[in-house]
């Protein structure tokens, strides 16, 4: 699989240039999932990421489709939740202060990447989005009602990308209520989560 999507990649000038540090980190996972966003939603230009982790899918949004987006996440294990618990050491996922210069020096556009802590996201002022996305994150180590106040603030035309399991999503009923989900595919070499691909109902 990893060989298949790095040919099918490496034609985009943009990924050639990858230093090795990315490919080092999940970047066959981060290439499929920024290319099938992009597909399923292909005039997003704005984007919402909560729980960015290393942001490998941001970095190719922003390189290979000039998108603009704005990161959630941070360094402080008392802001984090792991598997619905607060999260301890999570040295593996600590690159949030390193970010900015990491993904500079990867080629991205850093005039269209925006950062924002974990506790400072509630007050922040986000603009109306074409995608938020949250990959292992929201609603898989802490519920979707977390981020609520953000999807309130979004219009009609906002789309919604989350990767969690069934069991998950059904233990949210008031989102299954208020988001009418338009696909559904199932998330490479992890059976049990999905990718839903989704817009508010409101
Ligand atoms: C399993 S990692 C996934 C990272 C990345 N999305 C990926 O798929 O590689 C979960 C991420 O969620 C972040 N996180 C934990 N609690 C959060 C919260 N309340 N708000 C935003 N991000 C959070 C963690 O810091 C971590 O980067």
């Amino acid at each position: 699989m990893e060989k298949i999507v790095q040919q099918q990649a490496y034609p985009f000038k943009h990924l050639v240039n990858f230093p090795q540090e990315f490919e080092r980190v999940y970047t066959w996972s981060s290439v499929v999932e920024a290319y099938q966003a992009m597909k399923v939603y292909p005039e997003t230009r704005k984007i919402i990421e909560i729980g960015c982790g290393q942001a490998g899918v941001a970095a190719i949004q922003n390189m290979s489709f000039g998108c603009e987006i704005w990161l959630i996440d941070g360094n402080n294990p008392g802001d984090r939740t792991f598997g619905y618990e607060h999260a301890g050491s999570m040295e593996h996922y600590s690159t949030w202060h390193d970010l900015p210069e990491t993904m500079e020096r990867w080629g991205c556009d850093m005039s269209k990447i925006h950062f924002i802590d974990i506790p400072t996201a509630p007050s922040y002022d986000f603009p109306i989005v074409d995608l938020i996305q949250s990959f292992r994150s929201c609603g898989y180590h802490y519920p979707l009602s977390a981020y609520e106040f953000l999807f309130t603030k979004q219009n009609n035309d906002t789309r919604y990308l989350f990767t969690i399991t069934d069991k998950q999503l059904k233990k949210e009923p008031g989102y299954l209520k208020d988001f009418e989900i338009e696909s559904k595919q199932p998330q490479i070499g992890a059976t049990k989560i999905n990718y839903y691909y989704m817009r508010s109902k409101k």
